[in-house]
C-alpha cells in the first residue's frame, strides 16, 4: 500500500513528498511542531495537542496554516490512507518559503507537511526492567516550552544516551536541577514520597502526557509538587519515570548507572502507567 504524506494541500506519495530548499524551516528551523498519538484509529487527546500546536505557533507569530478542524481532518484521512491503526500523527508547520534573510519575511504562508508513523513497538522487557537514563547537561536555548523543530541538543543527547546503552538523555540545567529528557518529561517519587515533576515554565516543554497523568492523579491522595528537582534528590529517590506521547508512563530503574530505588520499577510508577494506559483506552473509545 503506497503511503502519503500531507504537504502543502495536497497528499503526496511519501517518497517524492518535498518542500523548497528555501523553507524557512530547512534554512533555520523556523517552524513548530505536534506528534499526535492513534491508538485504534482514534487521536489521543487531539485537543490539547492542538491547543500545544496554538500556543508554539502564537510564541513565534506563525499563523494557523488551517483551522484545528481542518489540521485534525487531515490527520484522520492520512490515518486512513495510510492504514495505521497504531501510531503517531506529525504536525509540521514552518513560516514559509522566502528568499534567506534572518528576519521575518514580508509575505510567506506557512508551510503544512504531515505525516503518519506506525507505532514501532518498545522493546517487550523494557516495562518490566525499567529504562536507563544517562544525566547530559541542558545546552538548549530558553524557551523550551515552545516546540521548535530546532532539535539539535535533543538529537545530540538522544545519540550519547543511546551509545550508553541508555533509553533517554536528562539533562540538567546550570543549577543542578533536571528539567527533562530529549523527548520526554522526567519524574521522581522523592524520599517522603511525593510525586515531583518540573513546574511547567520555560525550561520544559509542557507535555501533554504529563498534563493528563498530573489530572488523573488529582484526588488519588499523592502529594504532587510541580518544581525542580536536582541530580542529587533525583538519585536518592525511590523511584523515577518518564512520560511522553511515545513512552505514556516508562519506569527509569537507573541513572548513570546507578539504581534507583530498589532498581526495579517501583510500585507508584506501575500504578500510574495502570491509570494512564486506562486513560488511552477511554481516549480509544476502548471499554474498561
Ligand atoms: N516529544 N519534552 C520534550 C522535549 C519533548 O519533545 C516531548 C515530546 C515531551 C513529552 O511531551 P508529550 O507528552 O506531549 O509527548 C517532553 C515527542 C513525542 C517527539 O518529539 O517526538
Amino acid at each position: 500500500m503506497p503511503r502519503f504524506a500531507y504537504v502543502n494541500g495536497r497528499y503526496r506519495p511519501h517518497a517524492e513528498a518535498a518542500v523548497h530548499i528555501e523553507d524557512r524551516g530547512y534554512q533555520f528551523a523556523d517552524g513548530v511542531y505536534e506528534v499526535v498519538p492513534v491508538d485504534d484509529g482514534a487521536l489521543v487527546d487531539e485537543d490539547p495537542h492542538l491547543d500545544r500546536l496554538g500556543r508554539s505557533l502564537g510564541a513565534l507569530e506563525i499563523p494557523w496554516p488551517l483551522s484545528r478542524a481542518n489540521l485534525a481532518l487531515i490527520g484522520r484521512e492520512l490515518v486512513r490512507r495510510n492504514g495505521i491503526r497504531d501510531g503517531l500523527i506529525y504536525i509540521q508547520v514552518t513560516r514559509g518559503v522566502a528568499p534567506r534573510d534572518h528576519g521575518f519575511p514580508a509575505k510567506a504562508r506557512p508551510s503544512l507537511v504531515m505525516t503518519t508513523r506506525r507505532r514501532r513497538p518498545l522493546p517487550a522487557h523494557l516495562f518490566d526492567v525499567g529504562a536507563k537514563v544517562i544525566t547530559i547537561p541542558d545546552i538548549r536555548w530558553r524557551r523550551c516550552d515552545i516546540k521548535s523543530i530546532g532539535l539539535l541538543p535533543n538529537v545530540l543527547g538522544k545519540e550519547a544516551a543511546r551509545r550508553a546503552g541508555a533509553f533517554e538523555a536528562w539533562q540538567v540545567d546550570d543549577a543542578g536541577f533536571i528539567t527533562e529528557g530529549t523527548s520526554t518529561n522526567a519524574w521522581i517519587v522523592d524520599a517522603a514520597g511525593r510525586l515531583v515533576t518540573r513546574d511547567p515554565g520555560a525550561a520544559i516543554l509542557s507535555g501533554v502526557t504529563r498534563r493528563a497523568l498530573l489530572a488523573l492523579v488529582a484526588g488519588q491522595g499523592i502529594t504532587v509538587e510541580e518544581r525542580p528537582f536536582s541530580l542529587a534528590e533525583a538519585r536518592a529517590a525511590r523511584e523515577a519515570f518518564l512520560t511522553s506521547s511515545t513512552s505514556l508512563v516508562m519506569p527509569v530503574t537507573a541513572i548513570d548507572g546507578a539504581p534507583v530505588g530498589s532498581g526495579r520499577p517501583g510500585p507508584v510508577a506501575t500504578a500510574l502507567r495502570q491509570l494512564y494506559a486506562a486513560h488511552v483506552d477511554a481516549e480509544a473509545g476502548r471499554a474498561p
